[in-house]
C-alpha cells in the first residue's frame, strides 16, 4: 500500500455552488498532455473501467478509454486481468454510492495479489469531500481520486502514482471550464454520444448534479457540429446530445438556441438524433416546431416531471406547476401528434402527504406516458432538501413506488399494444441479452424491440413487423 497521499486538489461544495454568470468558459483544446517520459507507458497492459449512472457518465468513459489507449494501455472485460481499474461513479442517488463502496471492497483481495495494480475512483461521487475524506481514511486500496473536471490529466495523474509510488487526488470544485478534442474510444461504431453542455444551474433541492458538474457551460456551436460531420463521415447512424437541461444550450455564450442547434443538426443529414435530458422551464415553441419539422429528430421526449403535486413541486423547486406542465404536454402533442413520452418521477420527497402522492397518480393518469424512470427519494449531503425533515417512512415510500410503476406499467402496456402488426424502423444493436439468436434494437421512438433477424444487420436500420406486445418490451420480426 502507498505511504503518501498527494492532494492536488480536493472538493468544495460549497464552492461548487458558486455561480459566475457573468463569466464565460474558457475552450481549452488539445488539453491531454501525455509526459515524455511516461509514453507507452501502457504499453502490454490492460484497462478496465465500470461505469455507473447517466449517459453523461458513459461519455465520459469513453474519453478516459481514449486517454488510457493513448498511453498504450488495451482494453479488459475482466477486473482479473487489468493493470488498472476505473470505476467512474454516480452519486444521484444513495445506492448508487453504496453499490460503488460494495465494488472497491471487493477490489482489495485483487490489490494485495497484484500490488502493481492502480485503482482509480472518478466522476460524480468523488466531487463531494466526505466520500473524498472517506475514500482516503478507510480505502487504502485506491490509488487514484479524479474529478470530473480534471479526465484530461490523467496521464500526470498516473505518473505520479506510479513513479512517486504516491496515493494522488484531484478534484476541482470550480465552476469548470471545456475541454475540446479530448480523446476518446467510443463505444459503438454506428451510435454516439455527443456533449452540447456540461452542468446545470437549476438547482433543484434534492439534486447533487449542479455540484458535481459544476456550471452550465455550452460549447461553441461549430465544435459540435464538426463532431457530428466527422461522425456522419465516419457512418454513423445516430446520435444523442446530452446535457443535464439541453434547452438551455447557448444561453451563457451567446451562441445558437438549442432549437437552432437541433436544426443544423438536422440538415447534416444523420440518420437518427436524439436529445436528453430537458426541463420543463426552457422548453421553447421553437424546439417544438424543429422537432416536428425535421424526420431524423426522433419523436421522443423525456420530459421529468419529477411530482404532480404543486406543493411539492415548489419544495423541489422546479420553477413549473402541474398545470404548466400538462400546457406543454398539450401543445408537444398538438404539433408531433406521435410523439412518446417519457418522464422521471421521484416518491416520497419531504412533507409528500397521500393527497400529493395521488395528485402525480393523477397526473400519470392524464398524460399516460410511453414510460418513466421511478425513483424513491434519497436526501444527498449538501442540497437544500437533505435539511428538510425526511419524513415519509421507507414503507410508506415503497408501497407508493409500487402503486407508481403499476400505473405506469398499465400505460406502457396500453401504448404498446398499439404497436401490434405495425411495421416500425429498428436501428439493429446485436443479439438480445437472454437470446443469442433474438436480434434486439430500438425503434425511431425508443422502445426496445426484440426480433428475428440477420445478425449481418448489426449498425443498419431494418423494417420489422411487431408480432406482441410486452410491457417493457416489443416482439417481432424483420421484413423487407
Ligand atoms: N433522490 C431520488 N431521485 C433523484 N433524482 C435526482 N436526485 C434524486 C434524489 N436525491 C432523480 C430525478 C432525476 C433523475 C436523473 O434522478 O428524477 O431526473
Ligand atoms: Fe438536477 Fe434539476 Fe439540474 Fe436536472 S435540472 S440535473 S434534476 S438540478
Amino acid at each position: 500500500m502507498k505511504k503518501y497521499t498527494n492532494i492536488i486538489s480536493s472538493p468544495n461544495m460549497k464552492l461548487a455552488a458558486v455561480r459566475d454568470l457573468k463569466k464565460n468558459p474558457e475552450y481549452e483544446y488539445n488539453s491531454v498532455v501525455i509526459p515524455e517520459d511516461f509514453k507507452n507507458y501502457g504499453v502490454n497492459k490492460k484497462y478496465f473501467i465500470r461505469t455507473y449512472g447517466c449517459q453523461g457518465n458513459l461519455r465520459d468513459s469513453e474519453v478516459i478509454a481514449g486517454i488510457l489507449r493513448e498511453l498504450g494501455y488495451t482494453q479488459t472485460d475482466s477486473v482479473d486481468n487489468a493493470d488498472i481499474i476505473i470505476l467512474n461513479t454516480c452519486c444521484v442517488r444513495e445506492n448508487a454510492e453504496k453499490k460503488v463502496f460494495g465494488e472497491i471492497g471487493t477490489l482489495k483481495s485483487l490489490k494485495q495479489k497484484n500490488p502493481g495494480l492502480l485503482i482509480g475512483v472518478c466522476g460524480c461521487m468523488v466531487q463531494q469531500e466526505h466520500i473524498v475524506d472517506t475514500l482516503l481514511s478507510k480505502y487504502q486500496q485506491v490509488d487514484l481520486i479524479f474529478g470530473t473536471h480534471n479526465i484530461h490529466q490523467l496521464p500526470s495523474l498516473i505518473k505520479d502514482a506510479v513513479l512517486a509510488n504516491e496515493r494522488v487526488c484531484s478534484v476541482l470544485s470550480n465552476q469548470g471550464d471545456i475541454q475540446e478534442d479530448l480523446p476518446s474510444c467510443r463505444e459503438s461504431t454506428y451510435k454516439a454520444w455527443v456533449n452540447i453542455m456540461y452542468g446545470c444551474n437549476k438547482f433543484c433541492t434534492y439534486c447533487i448534479v449542479p455540484y458535481t458538474r459544476g456550471k452550465e457551460r455550452s460549447r461553441k456551436s461549430v465544435d459540435i457540429l464538426n463532431e457530428i460531420k466527422q461522425l456522419k463521415e465516419m457512418g454513423y447512424k445516430e446520435v444523442t446530445l446530452l446535457g443535464q437541461n439541453v434547452n438551455a444550450y447557448g444561453k451563457d455564450i451567446n451562441d445558437l438556441s438549442f432549437a437552432q442547434l437541433m436544426e443544423q443538426v438536422a440538415l447534416i443529414g444523420i440518420d437518427r438524433i436524439r436529445f436528453t435530458t430537458s426541463h420543463p422551464w426552457d422548453f421553447s415553441d421553437e424546439l417544438i416546431d424543429v422537432i416536428a419539422k425535421y424526420p431524423n429528430i426522433m419523436k421522443h421526449i423525456q420530459l421529468p416531471v419529477q411530482s404532480g403535486d404543486d406543493e411539492i413541486l415548489r419544495l423541489m423547486g422546479r420553477r413549473y406547476d402541474s398545470k404548466q406542465y400538462l400546457e406543454l404536454v398539450n401543445k408537444i402533442r398538438e404539433k408531433i401528434p406521435n410523439v412518446s413520452l417519457t418522464t422521471d418521477i421521484i416518491v416520497g420527497f419531504p412533507n409528500e402527504t397521500e393527497e400529493a402522492f395521488n395528485n402525480t397518480l393523477k397526473l400519470c393518469e392524464e398524460v399516460k406516458y410511453d414510460s418513466a424512470f421511478t425513483f424513491i427519494y434519497s436526501p444527498r449531503v449538501g442540497t437544500p432538501a437533505a435539511k428538510m425533515k425526511d419524513n415519509v417512512s421507507m414503507e410508506t415510500k415503497k408501497l407508493r413506488f409500487n402503486k407508481l410503476t403499476a400505473t405506469i406499467a398499465k400505460y406502457e402496456l396500453l401504448k404498446y399494444k398499439t404497436y401490434e402488426n405495425k411495421i416500425v424502423k429498428v436501428l439493429v444493436d446485436g443479439p438480445s441479452k437472454k437470446n443469442d439468436e433474438i436480434l434486439s434494437g430500438y425503434t425511431e421512438d425508443n422502445k426496445l424491440v426484440n426480433f428475428k433477424g440477420d445478425i449481418s444487420k448489426v449498425g443498419s436500420i431494418v423494417n420489422v413487423k411487431i408480432t406482441k406486445a410486452k410491457t417493457y418490451t416489443l416482439e417481432g420480426e424483420e421484413v423487407e
